[in-house]
């Protein structure tokens, strides 16, 4: 008999910029539908803002969960364009993922923007999904782990003990994001161990509640292999989430992979 994996396991798409009104709720209901007999790990899915609200109504009082892809710190005012963390809240998300590196890296994203979005997320009742990874410079340049570690406390030391307890940690090397070349286990395990270690550090046991998703390429064939690595909690997953069946899988054989004893 296996006991339940702790943290609790945690598998989130990402639309990114895809999909009609229509499509967003067909993938939705679909996945919802699909990983209905999974009940060891939290679900969620990504649409973008104008699907959001239709899709969180549809998923509404089910298992799955739906994530907001960024988020603004205002509540209101002068701010064209942006969207409130309470009205995402308000629309039925449950997530924000805030300093996503794609947003770092085309939209001026800096820890301090980031952390401004995680605070905002968790006054509004929303659960940050707080994104940070190297780049391929940086990792050949053997710097993977102190930028990470300067990311993490660049996003998280505004906040207190008790909403960074409540927070998700992405780990996402930039050189693996839609590019198809994945972190090795060993490669990503090494990251996530460091990330807990600076988590214990300040939260104590609660430090090893939280989850630490890893992102960048992952598909059905090496979530397994991942979810056996101690510290990786879950996936962040972008490409593969956009069909019913390969997201179902990596949501499946993640949840095998980690329960079994
Ligand atoms: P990918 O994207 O799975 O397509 O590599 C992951 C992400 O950007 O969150």
């Amino acid at each position: 008999m296996s006991n339940p994996r702790i943290p609790r396991p945690f598998f989130c798409g990402n639309w990114k910029l895809w999909g009609t009104l229509s499509d967003s709720v067909a993938l939705a209901t679909g996945v919802r539908n699909a990983v209905a007999a999974v009940t060891a790990a939290d679900v969620a899915v990504g649409p973008g803002f104008v699907a959001l609200g239709t899709v969180a109504d549809k998923l509404k009082g089910g298992s799955v969960g739906v994530a907001a892809q960024d988020g603004y710190w205002e509540l209101k005012g002068a701010f064209t364009g942006e969207v409130a963390m309470a009205q995402i809240a308000d629309a039925g998300a449950t997530y924000a993922i805030v300093g996503h590196s794609e947003r770092r890296q085309y939209f001026g994203e800096t820890d301090e923007t980031v952390a401004r979005k995680a605070k905002a997320a968790l006054a509004a009742g929303l659960i940050p999904i707080i994104c940070i990874g190297e780049t391929l410079a940086e990792r050949d340049a053997g710097r993977a782990l102190a930028v990470v570690g300067k990311q993490l406390d660049g996003t998280t030391s505004s906040l207190s003990d008790d909403e960074l307890g409540k927070s998700v940690i992405a780990y996402e090397p930039v050189w693996a994001i839609g590019t198809g070349r994945v972190a090795t286990p060993a490669q990503a395990q090494e990251v996530h161990a460091s990330i807990r270690g600076k988590l214990v550090q300040r939260l104590r046991a609660r430090g090893q509640q939280i989850r630490i998703l890893y992102g960048g390429s992952v598909k059905p064939d090496n979530i397994s292999e991942l979810m056996k690595e101690k510290d990786i909690d879950g996936a962040l997953v972008g490409g593969a989430s956009l069909t019913v069946d390969s997201f179902a899988k990596i949501v499946q054989q993640g949840v095998t992979a980690c329960t079994r004893s």
